[in-house]
């Protein structure tokens, strides 16, 4: 971790003033925040390797960047994999919101009804930050987000394709008569590793500066309509890759072309066009195809002792992962953390939380 990088992609909605058009201070005297200051977050790593926010006590929500909605699996689920539900009628804070919402994850919708909630995450001093009047989604049918004991999703995007940017946790916060012109936010993440359920910290309000060294690449986030990211998903946080290198097995490969580059800690490895990763895996003896169905992807298996290391330029920096990172020893064998689209049609990439574990975002 000593040597963490600082890359920065500044979402053009961070930057919207929502007029506050109501003055109520309801819950601005729980934040004790000094300015420049980070509220820190701690995150745990779920079975599956999702790095998990505790809001409200009972509901542990995977963090994404891909919406910006909260969604919590409602009690009226029969089939949500035995996560801890939400049940808006034994709340006394809940308002029950007029439509229903319908929002894209993992390839697929989780539908269900509105409701405003006040939530807290638990951070890292042992105590809570509140932010009172949040939008949720209460799924009311089974998705593959429920499960290994999470009950939903923690929105960490700006609901640029789809959507109300009111509805996320910046918008609810820029709406109250704070005085915030902006919500910045920082993610210092660790590797999904089986042997912790240290996920990391997230930074709220402030990013750490002692969290990375080094300079800061910033890049736009892409406004394009959404799907024209090239990886089939939907997303609010994509952003122009310049160019990648891979270096191992019989020989380096070098793309100087990129694309665009989703970065969503929801997943855990990183994700190339197909005929790319074929290539990658191509120059390594001894690696053979298998199938990541939760990604719709393609991965591998590779020696153990494989070296590689693959580099992502990002404007005027590079970020370098190694074998330490990309190839993931599962006990009975060896998988590469670079994976390929099983749809051979996508051009696009997706970084997520094995190569953002190396950066700070
Ligand atoms: C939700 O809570 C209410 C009030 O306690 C209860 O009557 C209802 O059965 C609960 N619903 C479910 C599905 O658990
Ligand atoms: C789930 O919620 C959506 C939106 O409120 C509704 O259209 C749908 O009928 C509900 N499905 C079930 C099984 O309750
Ligand atoms: C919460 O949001 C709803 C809908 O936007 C609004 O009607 C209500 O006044 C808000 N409540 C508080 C306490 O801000
Ligand atoms: C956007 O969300 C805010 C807060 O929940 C709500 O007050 C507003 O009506 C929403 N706007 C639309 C167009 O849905
Ligand atoms: C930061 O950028 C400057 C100017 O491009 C360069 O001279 C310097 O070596 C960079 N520092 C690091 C730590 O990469
Ligand atoms: C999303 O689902 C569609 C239809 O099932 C499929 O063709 C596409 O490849 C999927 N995309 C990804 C990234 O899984
Ligand atoms: C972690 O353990 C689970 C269950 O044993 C396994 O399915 C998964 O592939 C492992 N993940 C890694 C990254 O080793």
């Amino acid at each position: 971790m000593a040597s963490i990088r600082w890359l920065v992609f500044c979402a053009l909605a961070c930057l919207i003033t929502v007029q506050a058009s109501h003055s109520s201070s309801f819950g601005l005297s729980k934040r004790s925040w000094e300015k420049g200051q980070p509220i820190t977050v701690p995150l745990a790593l779920d079975a599956s390797g999702r790095p998990v926010v505790h809001v409200n006590m009972h509901f542990g929500l995977a963090i994404s960047t891909g919406t910006g909605y909260t969604m919590v699996a409602g009690s009226q689920c029969d089939s949500c994999s035995g996560v801890p539900t939400y049940n808006a009628s034994k709340s006394t804070t809940a308002q029950s919101l007029a439509g229903a919402r319908s929002v894209a994850m993992l390839n697929n919708t989780v539908d269900g009804p509105l409701y405003k909630e006040d939530c807290g995450m638990q951070t890292m001093s042992g105590g809570v930050w509140a932010y009172p009047n949040m939008t949720i989604v209460v799924a009311n049918a089974s998705m593959p987000v429920f499960s290994d004991g999470v009950s939903g999703v923690l929105g960490l995007g700006t609901n640029s394709r789809q959507g109300n940017f009111s509805d996320t946790i910046f918008g609810a916060y820029l709406g109250e008569d704070n005085g915030a012109t902006s919500f910045q936010y920082g993610m210092a993440l660790d590797a999904p590793d089986n042997s912790t359920n240290d996920g990391g910290v997230l930074h709220l309000l402030s990013p750490d500066g002692s969290a990375y060294t080094g300079n800061v690449s910033w890049k736009g986030v892409q406004q394009a309509s959404s799907n024209a990211d090239g990886t089939g998903l939907t997303s609010d946080w994509i952003i122009d890759l310049d160019g990648w290198s891979f270096a191992g097995g019989s020989g380096s490969i070098s793309n100087t072309q990129g694309g665009s580059c989703t970065v969503d800690p929801y997943y855990p490895n990183v994700y190339i066009p197909q005929n790319l990763a074929n290539e990658i895996y191509g120059s390594i003896s001894g690696a053979s195809q298998i199938s990541d169905a939760s990604a719709h992807a393609i991965a591998w298996t590779v020696p153990c002792d494989t070296k590689m290391s693959f580099t992502a330029v990002f404007g005027s920096e590079s970020f370098t992962v190694d074998q330490s990172i990309l190839v993931i020893n599962q006990g009975d064998r060896c998988i590469g953390g670079i994976e390929g689209w099983s749809d051979s049609s996508l051009t696009g990439y997706l970084f997520g939380a094995r190569f953002l574990s190396e950066v700070y975002v």
